[in-house]
């Protein structure tokens, strides 16, 4: 058993590694969990320390051993590397070589006009930012977090492949990066020798956008993909079927990704349909949105979020019923775009 910082003990579940499937990445050597925790909400200044905690140890106790960072998660910025670091620090440290940790830039990070895009100047100074924000001394992965078109594709993928090299990360990833972008990076970065490991996509039922063209690529390619919002942020759960909860990510004004203009009666009256239908699955909405996305040959896994631990021992549930008949494909189709 571990003492850490604050005295209390932390011993992961002996069983974790009994009920979560592993899906290797891609043509690579590494295998994820089919579920891994993102830390984008839930983790910042003005969040519980003590949930996020617990949001950890579900986690991890649970076999979700990839946790995904990056540098503007909080908020603050750079607030939820904090987080995870000190939960490192106090609980998981000895279990390192057991977790796979992601971390990114490519978003607005710091004023001026090396904070933000795609340059190499960037791109690494982030990466050392943060890996001292987290205390780690490499991340397992590290992400261009969408694609920069006043830089040179060649630059980015130069400054992963020096990040790389550098022993500041084991592989890279790109993520939000457009069909032909990728195809373009996935060969720069083959003749560089760091092969692209992975792409991180949104992938959700109300938003299909990589069916059009990137997952046939990331599949011919050999690269893996982790797709992000898999519950579209909370809307595609029962949660938001009788109005919208005041404990919400909704219901949150700092948070402008998902608010009240987002939950239409248009979008609600798809999300029923599809709650009568996951009912009769014998699964939670949750259940079946994650299960969804996992559907999709190309998924090697699939990053939720959580406010609460029950909500990930709710999602992961997800993994005990993966199939789809023909008919509730077609139905499922049929709710979203009739
Ligand atoms: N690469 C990128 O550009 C990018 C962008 C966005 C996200 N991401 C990554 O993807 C991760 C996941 O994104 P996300 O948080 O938007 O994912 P999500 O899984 O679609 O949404 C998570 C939210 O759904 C609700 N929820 C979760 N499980 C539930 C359950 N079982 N039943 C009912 N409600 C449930 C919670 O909302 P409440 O808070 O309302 O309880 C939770 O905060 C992020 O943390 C980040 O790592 C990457």
């Amino acid at each position: 058993m571990i003492k850490n910082e604050t005295n209390a003990l932390y011993t992961a579940n002996p069983a974790r590694y009994e009920n979560m499937p592993y899906q290797r990445c891609g043509n690579s050597g590494v295998q994820l969990p089919k579920i891994s925790l993102g830390l984008w909400q839930n983790f910042g200044s003005y969040d519980s320390f003590e949930n996020a905690r617990e949001l950890i140890h579900t986690a991890f106790d649970n076999g979700m051993t990839h946790f995904d960072l990056a540098n503007n998660y909080g908020p603050i910025y750079g607030a939820a590397e904090i987080t995870f670091g000190r939960i490192l620090k106090q609980d998981l440290l000895p279990y390192r070589d057991e977790l796979f940790i992601s971390s990114k830039a490519g978003y607005d990070m710091w004023p001026g006009p090396y904070g933000d895009g795609g340059s190499r100047k960037y791109l690494v100074a982030s990466c050392d930012q943060s890996l001292k924000r987290t205390g780690l001394d490499y991340f397992d992965v590290f992400y261009h977090h969408r694609m920069d078109a006043e830089t040179p594709l060649e630059e980015t993928m130069q400054a992963l492949d020096y990040i790389v090299r550098s022993g500041r990360a084991l592989y890279v990833g790109i993520s939000n990066y457009p069909p032909e972008e990728t195809k373009q990076g996935v060969k720069i970065l083959k003749e560089l020798g760091t092969p692209l490991l992975i792409h991180q996509p949104r992938y959700n039922m109300f938003d299909r956008w990589i069916e059009d063209g990137l997952t046939e690529i990331l599949q011919n390619e050999g690269v893996g993909s982790i797709i992000f919002s898999p519950l579209a942020q909370g809307l595609l759960t029962n949660k938001y079927l009788h109005g919208i909860p005041k404990d919400s990510r909704a219901a949150k004004s700092e948070i402008i990704h998902l608010n009240k203009d987002h939950i239409t009666s248009e979008k609600l009256a798809r999300v029923k349909k599809l709650n009568d239908l996951a009912e009769k699955r014998g699964q939670s909405l949750a259940q079946m949105a994650i299960a969804w996305t996992l559907h999709n040959k190309a998924v090697t896994s699939c990053l939720i979020g959580a406010s609460r631990k029950e909500q990930i021992v709710d999602s992961l549930q997800a993994l005990e019923n993966l199939f789809f008949a023909h008919t509730e494909i077609s139905l499922i189709n049929e709710i979203l775009t009739d």
